[in-house]
């Protein structure tokens, strides 16, 4: 099962410069609980922006699928598997993947998620990096939960 998770307000922007645009704790919280542990794919500039957040703590995942196209791109830790292709990957995960972003990544490996958790944060908010697809007609709303701040939708593909 590959599944896409990622926090987007009502104009679907998602960050500002490499950061995410607000700071909303218990959507983090949501985040967190559905990622920890669990083996990820990320582009190289989420990665080093999550680095930053964490500083020398380590991230909380079991391993970090990294994408990048930067052959002499070097990493310290440990649990960290560099992608090069991201197709070739993709086709043959056979294992439960969380899709975590950036916006290139999500943009690439769209077309094999089978469920999507989006954070729709209320509000419109200051940034410079949309969600790349807007139709999300191959999926089907499967659970919508309602805070003040943010609406926790589930999908999952139907096509
Ligand atoms: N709101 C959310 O939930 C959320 C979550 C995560 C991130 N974000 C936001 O997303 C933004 C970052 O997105 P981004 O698109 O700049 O970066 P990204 O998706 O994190 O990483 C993009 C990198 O992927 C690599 N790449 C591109 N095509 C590839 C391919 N075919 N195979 C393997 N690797 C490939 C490239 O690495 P090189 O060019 O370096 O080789 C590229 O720089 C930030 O604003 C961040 O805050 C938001």
């Amino acid at each position: 099962m590959i599944s896409m998770i990622w926090a987007m307000d009502e104009d679907h922007l998602i960050g500002k410069d490499d950061k995410i645009p607000w700071h909303i704790k218990e959507d983090l919280l949501y985040y967190k609980s559905k990622t920890a542990g669990q083996d990820v794919l990320m582009g190289d500039v989420t990665y080093f922006s999550l680095k930053g957040y964490y500083k020398n703590r380590p991230l909380p995942y079991k391993t970090i699928y990294l994408a990048t196209l930067d052959k002499n791109l070097k990493v310290e830790d440990d649990n960290v598997v560099i992608i090069y292709d991201i197709f070739e990957f993709l086709k043959n995960v056979d294992f439960d993947l969380f899709v975590v972003g950036g916006r290139t990544i999500y943009k690439l490996a769209y077309e094999y998620a089978d469920r999507l958790y989006i954070s729709l944060i209320k509000g419109h908010h200051e940034g410079n990096v949309y969600f790349p697809i807007t139709d999300f007609s191959d999926f089907e709303l499967k659970s919508n939960n309602e805070t003040e701040l943010v609406n926790y939708q589930i999908y999952e593909r139907v096509k």
